[in-house]
């Protein structure tokens, strides 16, 4: 993936408005060029558009660059643009445009007849330079994130992949869907590997196994089609394997689709827990075809909706229409776009997820799911915010689970997000989520606690 993103579009389009929900470092070349050139003729405007958008793509750190509608308009633009930026095209139908524009100060919107005209020479310019096509803020993250929504998208997956493909699977999902992934691979596809279905997947000794089964070279990509197990883990073999080849995750799962796909983690866990040696490993595309869900046992599906209605909570949208899976991805691959590896807000993702894995180690992995867990943590977690949580009992009907009490309270003082033996936890403030919120232990306690029966 490239490391900068380039808005292009029509003005009018709301690039800026969405440039800053993206919350990126953002260079607005309207903002850097004032207006008045133009009134010196456009090839010096032009040029000096052309100079601002040359000097952010050449910054070290990634900068999302918004582009003012003429500028695709320079070769030069367009050729650095293809050199160094995912290109972003958020399109507007002409009137839309004309309505937001009419009457502002902008030189080519004077004129009704002039702006339709150019809104119609232009489309072809951008099409040429465009790397997605993007209709809100929502569309942006996921093509800045090189993240494809899309139902019937597995059968793109030859076009999105470049190179020779490892395929990794799991025998469920090969059973189910591989055949599918192997025709939309084609000629493309070298080899098909198999991990143990579900957490197996995520043990040295079935990585170790893929390892060395492996005969990519360095130009090769990986492919995984499953859950998240199935993700984390050959994620993981592509991190490390010749120091890292491309990968492309394929998920199969709500889990997958909605969260473990998505953000460049990857893991394998140790018998002293899970996802205990791993790394940020982003991929270059990744592919989400919500009809590959079609085929998933409920049991499954009902672990992904624990993570939906997370989602739901950190956003601040109504429970009554869960999200779907695109909004749920668009949300967390903009929160790790703005926090790749973890340091500030990306941990509100771990919203209820501390007393969901005090819970799951009391168990020792066996009994409680991890969605069942979440549901009971996201309980918690609205106790200890001060909300009402009847809408998530009515989603997700967690039931309290029989743990021992001293085991889960001591796993969930170990977690690592505590801070000198003071526990932190996300909660929900009235400004949306907050992170490292320092909790008293005995309030904690007591909210873990009435999550355990007996
Ligand atoms: N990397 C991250 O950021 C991240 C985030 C959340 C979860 N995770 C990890 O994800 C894992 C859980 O993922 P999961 O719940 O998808 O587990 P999973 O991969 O085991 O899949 C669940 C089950 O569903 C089957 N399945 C998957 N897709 C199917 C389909 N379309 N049709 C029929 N069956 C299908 C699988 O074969 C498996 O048996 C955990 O190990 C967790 O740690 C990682
Ligand atoms: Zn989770």
């Amino acid at each position: 993936m490239k490391k900068h993103v380039a808005l292009v579009g029509f003005m009018g389009a709301g690039k800026t408005t969405v440039a800053r929900s993206l919350g990126l470092p953002t260079v607005s070349t309207d903002d850097s060029v004032p207006i008045e050139l133009f009134e010196q003729g456009e090839p010096a405007f032009r040029e000096r558009e052309a100079e601002v958008v040359r000097a952010a793509l050449g910054r070290t750190e990634p900068v999302v660059v918004d582009l003012g509608g003429g500028a695709v308009t320079i070769p030069a633009v367009r050729e650095l643009l293809r050199e160094r930026a995912t290109v972003v095209w958020l399109d507007v139908d002409v009137d839309t445009a004309w309505e937001r524009v009419k009457g502002s100060a902008r030189p080519l919107a004077q004129n009704y007849d002039d702006f339709k005209r150019r809104h119609e020479e232009r489309r072809p310019l951008y099409a040429e330079v465009a790397d997605a096509v993007a209709h809100d803020a929502d569309d942006v993250a996921l093509a800045a994130a090189g993240i494809v929504v899309e139902r019937g998208a597995l059968r793109r997956l030859g076009e999105l992949v470049s190179g020779a493909a490892a395929l990794v699977t799991d025998p469920n999902v090969n059973g189910i869907h591989g055949m599918d992934a192997q025709l939309a691979l084609g000629s493309k596809l070298a080899e098909t590997h198999e991990l143990p279905a579900g957490e197996e997947a995520k043990t040295l000794s079935a990585l170790d196994r893929l390892w060395q089964e492996l005969r990519l070279d360095r130009g090769g990509t990986v492919v995984a089609l499953g859950g998240g197990c199935t993700t984390d883990a050959a994620g993981f073999a592509a991190a490390t394997y010749l120091r890292g080849v491309d990968w492309v995750p394929v998920p199969t799962s709500l889990v997958a689709q909605v969260d473990a796909a998505i953000g460049g983690k990857t893991a394998i866990d140790l018998p002293q827990g899970k996802n205990l040696v791993g790394a940020f490993h982003w991929p270059v595309c990744t592919v989400v075809d919500p009809d590959l869900l079609h085929t998933l046992p409920e049991r499954e599906r009902q672990e992904g909706l624990a993570e939906v209605v997370k989602t739901s909570l950190l956003t601040g949208e109504n429970l009554h229409e869960p999200l779907d899976v695109r909004r749920c991805a668009a949300f967390k691959a903009a929160v790790c776009l703005r926090d790749p590896h973890d340091h500030g807000e990306r941990k509100q993702l771990n919203l209820g997820h501390t007393f969901a894995h005090a819970l799951e180690a009391a168990a020792h992995y066996e009994g409680v799911t991890h969605g069942h867990a979440v549901a009971l943590g996201l309980k918690a977690a609205l106790k200890l915010s001060g909300r009402d949580s009847a809408l998530v009992d009515e989603l997700l009907r967690p039931k309290p689970v029989r743990v021992d009490r001293e085991r889960a309270w001591a796993a969930m003082q170990r977690d690592k997000k505590n801070v000198g033996g003071e526990l932190r936890l996300v909660l929900l403030g009235d400004g949306g989520p907050q992170w490292d919120v320092p909790v008293p232990a005995a309030e904690a306690r007591k909210a873990l606690d009435e999550l355990i029966a007996g």
